[in-house]
């Protein structure tokens, strides 16, 4: 395991974002994946902030994902039914997780706890070149004020798309990188908000156009795919080479669920670039570049449990888009890729 001083600070920005102090209480949650730079810059900017810390790595589960994708699949972990584990972290004040917990029950239960999660995935460039910053939660908050408050959302698209839902029933995704409030689950880095619709009311088409990237594939559209949207899910995926891949992919998870529309949001990170991901090599990056950069539109298709929903399909894609424009009852918040309103611009 290595540190540099860029990487230590680093650390010690996160933690202190999330107002680590020194009376507080850590876990490190290690999974096999888990960065050894960050594991070990983790562990020094603790002692350096005079937080006590221990890590808990788990053992291995019976699941075995394609290409060891993480985010591919919501699936139970090696925290599932762990009651000892679940108990260290929910008496603790703040979990570094490294790992990447299911976010489901045992999440839920740790943060009802009142402990605060901050989740990183990404290897240490990505995390010290999107690292979060006070602005960023300003520029979040503003944007998932509007978001929280409405009843409708309308997206559009040049390339067609034309996507009506309601709003209510459920919860809003509010991501800003850092967790710094008691109860509070954030990703770092990422910055972007996100609402899970009303069951039901999706309604219309969006299309999918070359550029667009659908995760966890960490590719981009070169085809253009129409999803067929109506009563809350994907009805008709039509278009060339993309669409029959995205539909064969779909079809092996063999759930009705998989196919509901899931949050829909727009990204709100300065520094992120729907480039970056054609940079990487698949295994290098989690595409938290892809899910936050400046003005895309976020859809997203399966679980809704996470917003408070009874749907924990374990088949879920994130799908940034590029160019859309998004209006929350009425008021426009983007224009055709750009942020609209002057306080969610930063
Ligand atoms: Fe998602």
């Amino acid at each position: 395991m290595a540190t540099t001083v860029a990487l230590l600070n680093a650390w010690k920005q996160l933690l202190t974002l999330c107002k680590l102090n020194d009376r507080e209480s850590v876990v490190i949650l290690l999974g096999d994946e888990s960065h050894p730079d960050h594991v070990a810059s983790a562990k020094l900017a603790l002692t350096m902030l005079g937080a006590r810390s221990m890590t808990l790595q788990l053992g291995e589960t019976s699941l075995v994902r394609i290409a060891g994708e993480s985010t591919a699949y919501y699936a139970p972990t090696g925290l599932t039914g762990n009651l000892p584990a679940l108990e260290a972290m929910k008496r603790c004040d703040l979990v570094i997780d490294l790992m990447g917990m299911y976010r489901g029950s045992e999440q839920e239960e740790i943060l009802a706890a009142g402990t605060r999660i901050i989740l990183v995935k990404e290897p240490p460039e990505v995390f010290l070149r999107l690292m979060p910053s006070a602005s960023d939660r300003e520029r979040v908050l503003a944007a998932s004020a509007v978001l929280s408050k409405a009843s409708t959302m309308h997206v559009t698209s040049a390339a067609g798309s034309d996507l009506t839902v309601r709003f209510g029933q459920y919860s809003t995704l509010v991501q800003y990188g850092f967790a710094d409030e008691p109860g509070r689950w954030d990703h770092c880095p990422s910055a972007f908000t996100a609402r899970w619709p009303d069951e039901r009311s999706a309604n219309g088409t969006i299309v999918l156009s070359p550029g667009d990237t659908i995760l966890p594939f960490k590719s981009y559209v070169q085809t253009p795919i129409t999803l067929s949207i109506k009563d809350g899910a994907i009805y008709d995926i039509a278009g060339a080479l993309d669409a029959r891949y995205l539909r064969d992919y779909m079809a092996t998870f063999n759930d009705p669920d998989g196919y509901a529309v899931s949050h829909l949001g727009w990204g709100l990170h300065r520094k992120a670039s729907w480039t970056a991901l054609g940079m990487y090599d698949k295994r290098q990056t989690n595409a938290m570049d892809a899910r936050s950069f400046y003005g895309s539109f976020m859809f997203s298709t399966g679980p809704n449990a996470e917003g408070g929903g009874t749907r924990h399909t374990p088949c879920h894609l994130d799908i940034p888009m590029l160019d859309c424009s998004v209006w929350v009852d009425g008021v426009q918040m983007v224009d055709q890729g750009d942020l609209v309103a002057a306080d969610q611009r930063g």
